[in-house]
Parts: C-alpha cells; sequence; structure tokens
C-alpha cells in the first residue's frame, strides 16, 4: 500500500473519518499531522460508534500505530480523556499503537480563555471557533513562545516558558479583558503531572516515519478540518489556524513531499459548515433542515447544527489543485435520496460578471450568485447498494456529471456510515 494523504475537499466534516478508517486496514501507520481536537471524526464499527477527535482513526484498527506529528497541537487533558474512553470501550491504546510527537504544541487553559473572550470582543464578524485554544496556541507557536510536549518532561524548562508566558498573558487578560488570569502554581503541576503521563507515548515523529518507510511499510496522513479551512487557502479568516491541505502533511510530520504517492480528497454528495463565514450555496431554510435531519448534520465536537447546502464544484476544483488530488471519495450520497431535484454550483456570478475560479476576495464568496446545473433526483433507497453499477441512473448520472466537471475520477462512494456501506470504484 502507497503512502496516502487524505484531506477534507469542503470545509470539513466531509466523512474522513469513516474513509480513514475504511483505508486503514491496508496501511501501517496512520498519522495526524495539523489541528487538534477541534475536529471530530466519527466511525462506526459494527453497532459501535466511535468519535475521535486527537487520536488517528486508525486506533480503531487491531496492529496499526498511531502517530500524533509534530503539526497537531495538543490539549493534555483531551488526549488523556480520548485515551480512558478508547480504553473503556475495549479499545487497545498503548505505546505500542500510539506515539505523540514530542515537538508538538500544547495547549493551555489561557489559550481557550483569550480565544472566548476575542470571540465575544469580535461580535457579529465571530469566527464561530469550536472555543478549543486551537488558534491561540498556533499564535504562540509562530510567536516562538509555544510550549511543547518536550518542555513537559523537564522541569526547570517549563517553569522558566511558563512562567514567561503567565507573566504577558496574566497582564494581557487583567488589562485589555478585565479577567483575573491563572495562578502559575496550579498550572505548573497539573502539566507536569501531564508530562508524567504522556511521556512514554512520546516520540520523533520524523525519524519513526522515516523509518517506516524505508522498511517499505505505508502511511495514512489524516487530514482534519478541510481546505476551506485552510489557513492559506480557505476562507480567511472563517479558518482554522492550521494548514488542513496536503501540503501540511509534510510540515507537519516531518515527511518530505516525495514519499508521497497519492492524495484523495473526502467530499459530501453537498456541502455543510460549521461556524461563520461565507457558503454561497446555502440552502434555504426547508431544505436546510430536511438535509440537516437526514444527515444527521450537527457538529461531532460541538454538537452545533451545520449549515447544509447543494454541491459547490467552484470550491472543489480549487481543493483539487490546491492538494493535487488524485482521485475523490464522495459520501452521504444516501442523504439525497428523497430530493426531487439536485443542483450543483459550477460558477459564480458576481456584479454581472462570471467567476469561475474560487475567488481570494471573501467579498466576492459573500456577495455572488450561484450558477447551478439542475439534474432530477433519484428517490430510491441507496442505502443498501454494494456497487457503482447498482445505483439508481440518475445517482450514477449525478456522480458521473460531479466526476466531469472537477476532471477528477470518483474513487470511493459511501451511502451510509458503516464500514459496509462502501465501494470502490473508478468513475
Ligand atoms: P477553530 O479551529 O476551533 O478555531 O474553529 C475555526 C473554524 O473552523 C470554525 O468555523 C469551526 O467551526 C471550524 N472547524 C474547526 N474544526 C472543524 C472540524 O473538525 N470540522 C468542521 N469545522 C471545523
Amino acid at each position: 500500500m502507497p503512502n496516502i494523504i487524505v484531506v477534507g475537499a469542503q470545509w470539513g466534516d466531509e466523512g474522513k473519518g469513516k474513509i480513514i478508517d475504511v483505508l486503514s486496514k491496508d496501511s501501517d501507520y496512520v498519522v495526524r499531522y495539523q489541528g487538534g481536537n477541534n475536529a471530530g471524526h466519527t466511525v462506526v464499527v459494527g453497532e459501535r460508534e466511535f468519535v475521535l477527535h486527537l487520536i488517528p482513526s486508525g486506533i480503531l484498527h487491531r496492529g496499526k500505530v498511531c502517530v500524533i506529528g509534530n503539526g497537531v497541537v495538543v490539549d493534555p487533558e483531551a488526549l488523556w480523556n480520548e485515551i480512558i474512553e478508547l480504553r473503556k470501550k475495549g479499545i487497545k491504546v498503548n505505546e505500542d499503537n500510539l506515539m505523540v510527537s514530542d515537538e508538538v504544541h500544547i495547549i493551555f487553559p489561557y489559550h481557550k480563555a483569550i480565544e472566548r473572550l476575542k470571540e465575544d470582543r469580535r461580535g457579529s464578524s465571530k469566527i464561530g471557533s469550536t472555543g478549543r485554544g486551537i488558534g491561540p496556541c498556533y499564535t504562540d507557536k509562530a510567536d516562538r513562545c509555544g510550549i511543547r510536549l518536550a518542555d513537559l518532561f523537564e522541569k526547570d524548562m517549563l517553569y522558566e516558558k511558563l512562567k514567561a508566558n503567565l507573566k504577558e498573558k496574566n497582564e494581557i487578560f487583567r488589562k485589555i479583558y478585565n479577567f483575573k488570569g491563572f495562578s502559575f502554581k496550579e498550572l505548573y503541576d497539573q502539566y507536569l503531572n501531564y508530562g508524567k503521563r504522556l511521556k512514554r507515548y512520546a516520540c520523533n515523529c520524523s525519524i519513526i516515519l522515516n523509518d517506516c518507510i524505508a522498511k517499505g511499510k505505508s502511511i495514512l496522513f489524516e487530514g482534519a478540518q478541510g481546505t476551506l479551512l485552510d489557513m492559506d487557502h480557505g476562507t480567511y479568516p472563517f479558518v482554522t489556524s492550521s494548514n488542513a491541505t496536503a501540503g501540511g502533511a509534510c510540515t507537519g510530520t516531518g515527511v518530505s513531499p516525495n514519499k508521497i504517492d497519492s492524495v484523495i480528497g473526502v467530499v459530501k454528495a453537498y456541502t455543510t459548515r460549521v461556524g461563520e463565514g461565507p457558503f454561497p450555496t446555502e440552502f434555504p431554510p426547508d431544505l436546510m433542515e430536511q438535509i440537516r435531519n437526514k444527515g444527521k448534520e450537527f457538529g461531532a465536537t460541538t454538537g452545533r447544527p451545520r449549515r447544509c447546502g447543494w454541491f459547490d464544484a467552484v470550491i472543489v476544483s480549487h481543493s483539487i489543485r490546491v492538494n493535487g488530488l488524485d482521485s475523490i471519495a464522495v459520501t452521504k450520497i444516501d442523504v439525497l435520496d428523497d430530493s426531487n431535484t439536485i443542483k450543483i454550483c459550477v460558477a459564480y456570478k458576481y456584479k454581472g460578471k462570471l467567476c469561475e475560479n474560487f475567488p481570494g476576495d471573501i467579498n466576492i464568496l459573500n456577495n455572488c450568485e450561484p450558477i447551478y446545473e439542475v439534474y432530477p433526483g433519484w428517490l430510491e433507497d441507496t442505502s443498501s447498494v454494494q456497487r457503482y453499477e447498482d445505483l439508481p441512473l440518475n445517482a450514477r448520472r449525478y456522480l458521473k456529471r460531479l466526476s466531469t466537471i472537477l476532471k477528477t475520477k470518483i474513487s470511493i462512494v459511501s451511502v451510509g456510515s458503516k464500514r459496509t456501506q462502501t465501494f470502490y470504484n473508478n468513475i
């Protein structure tokens, strides 16, 4: 099995968890490379549902090694709770199948607090953050004052770094936000303790993964969020604070681009997004309600209702380009089973001009009119279909049309949340 990157090609929640889970059985290592516990990857195994936030979805397969790469930001409490929860459900998690780069940046309570206070101040221009402290932790990383996992193992180092951070942050909390701030002693003891618990999982991710490649083993890189939430290529500023695109897999793990064999993008058969920001193909309220309920479109991390809309080929074409997608996996076809007509957005109209490429200017996305192709629905249950050939004719026509517009083959189709509701094909 080659080394494959799997990315979200829309605004996240495309069903990556399920696709990673299906592909995991043929790979040796499954690796997260960016984001943190703002992600929520839902995987259904038999009758059981697992929601993973930090630990790669490969953990549900015996014999796979899961690695949290250096590009991830880790809330140690969230990681610890996830380990415990998985163990309670009978999933083995120990240092043989879970490793964490000792270079990951660590989320502290002050990151979550500042994020909340800033969002409150933004008022109507708020981002709609998950509130997990992800952005402020990456801010410290870029500001070169971040605290990494390895620092939690060295009490003098942690003392020095935390002291300096808290001195400045508490001053900002008090003077700007009228918030009392955090006690050094409490945080220091708490995080030294996390360091003790997590030490056994620490690794040098780049060495581990490059050794694995040298031995002919294969890696699945598990993207979190989606391309349109990427800090550089998404709908900035309504994005997350990391590179969710394929390039992030290399910087976030220390594996070079020439070791990557293929990039797969995951898309829903329609579009969703959580949080604020432009969404040209967003449904009107009645359709929104119908698809949201049928597709169970509620955030796996925050439980917030997701905004839903038609498939937007402009944004997916952008994803295909910036990620170099070799193929796409289309999920949740079954959610459109009851739709009389189905639309695909192929361009935007802005100030009388046709816009076929994703615009960098967010004003265009906010104010454009989507141009749709309209197709008849299939009005048949697809949830038990096992082969592309057995899909209703209009569903096949829809997929074929997507593949033609996107000039990219569809390699995987998913018609439900179970492992068995998936088939490979070559449209
Ligand atoms: P943050 O990364 O928590 O600050 O959130 C920034 C934006 O990204 C918000 O609109 C979130 O709703 C969105 N976001 C973050 N993580 C995910 C995810 O895993 N799926 C979908 N949206 C996400």
